[in-house]
């Protein structure tokens, strides 16, 4: 089985759904001695499958294939208990705020929630299954132990992403061979087990040495990782491996969007963007991105992951279209200031200290 141990360079390319992740972004950083991943979420299993069979096309090394748990099969106990239905209405009653609102700038009409839709979930495990991917990870949710069990038997190392050290022993309790702990200042969307909690803002540091006193799994750091002195930092904290996400999204080999580019290039010149912020109104979970016009119109979109993606995907895809930054997600962490358009295995490298 796949063990961190293993890379030359402790560094994993961060899994990113929504365009920027690719089988070249992966290929890259695992040709370069780390770990590359695919993020299979919004995506058909048959896409994935694609995208699995061409980055073995690229590399002979370990990559890994990162899934969203549907609400349905986590089974992380939730301290919050919204249920189905309640996410349902809250997500109905912010749809027609967008309807009547004009921040979002767009004809567009916002789309349903589809309760049905759960990101083509038995299909891509059962996919991962057959592959025998080296690495799978989950993240919004924990799938159940025997879940767990089942990809071990087929010598797939499970990760699971965690926020606090509570989520860490649910994870390893349920058979997590890795966690990668994520801390406040990543980008893109927070990876905590029960959607309703307000993520913590306690730091990568303290989350890592809280989390190595209460288990004894390799972790991951992810969240700000931009330089050598973070990884040594990290690694001080009891890391085994660090990820990065935010670093490699301006890389040449991502798929990061022409708008979502062009809005980093000019938030790292001081232009427009010039801050990050944690936000719902995008998906309905708390992610981070640079805060933009939609963020700002919609501070307290609620909890209602997936049914707000579904309901502003119009709206966002007539946004890109339009080239219009203001009204599209921008996933970004606190260092996007650093994000550097270079081939993704310097980025790795130089983060390594090599
Ligand atoms: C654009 C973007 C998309 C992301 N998508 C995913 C995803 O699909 N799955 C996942 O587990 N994490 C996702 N993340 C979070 C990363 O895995 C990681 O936690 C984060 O990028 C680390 O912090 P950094 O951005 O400061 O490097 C995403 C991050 C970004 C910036």
């Amino acid at each position: 089985m796949f063990s961190l141990q293993s890379l030359s360079v402790p560094v994993v390319g961060a899994p990113m759904a929504g365009g920027p992740s690719t089988p070249e972004l992966a290929a890259a950083v695992s040709n370069t001695g780390g770990l590359g991943f695919l993020a299979a979420g919004y995506k058909s299993s048959a896409a994935v499958a694609a995208e699995i069979a061409r980055t073995r096309r690229l590399t002979k090394a370990p990559f890994g294939v990162n899934l969203f748990v549907p609400d349905h099969a986590n089974t992380y106990r939730a301290t919050t208990g919204t249920t189905a239905a309640e996410k349902l209405a809250a997500a109905l009653a912010f749809r027609n705020l967008l309807a009547t609102g004009t921040a979002a700038g767009t004809a567009a009409e916002p789309g349903l929630p589809d309760p049905d839709d759960d990101d083509g979930w038995p299909a891509k495990l059962e996919l991962v299954l057959q592959e025998r991917v080296p690495v799978v990870s989950f993240t919004f949710g924990l799938p159940a132990p025997e879940m767990l069990a089942e990809l071990a038997g087929r010598d797939i190392c499970v990760i699971v992403t965690v926020t606090d050290s509570a989520e860490a022993l649910a994870a390893a309790d349920a058979g997590a061979r890795v966690l990668c702990v994520q801390g406040p200042e990543a980008g893109g969307h927070r990876g905590t087990l029960d959607s309703a909690k307000v993520p913590g803002e306690v730091s990568l540091d303290r989350l890592l040495r809280g989390i190595g006193q209460a288990c004894d799994l390799p972790l991951i750091a992810a969240g700000g990782i931009t330089a050598p002195a973070d990884a040594a930092a990290a690694a001080a904290a009891g890391a085994a491996a660090v990820q990065v996400g935010t670093l490699l999204l301006l890389s040449r080999e991502a798929g990061t969007s022409p708008v979502h580019r062009a809005a980093l290039l000019e938030a790292a010149q001081g232009g427009r963007f010039s801050e990050t912020s944690l936000t719902r109104a995008f998906s309905g979970r708390p992610a981070r991105g640079l805060t933009n016009a939609f963020m700002r119109a919609y501070p307290d979109a609620p909890d209602a992951y997936p049914y707000v993606n579904q309901i502003t995907a119009p709206l966002r895809a007539a946004a890109a279209a339009a080239g219009d930054p203001e009204g599209v997600s921008l996933w970004a962490g606190t260092c996007y200031r650093l994000a550097a358009e270079q081939p993704a295995a310097d980025i790795v490298r130089r983060l390594s200290g090599r």
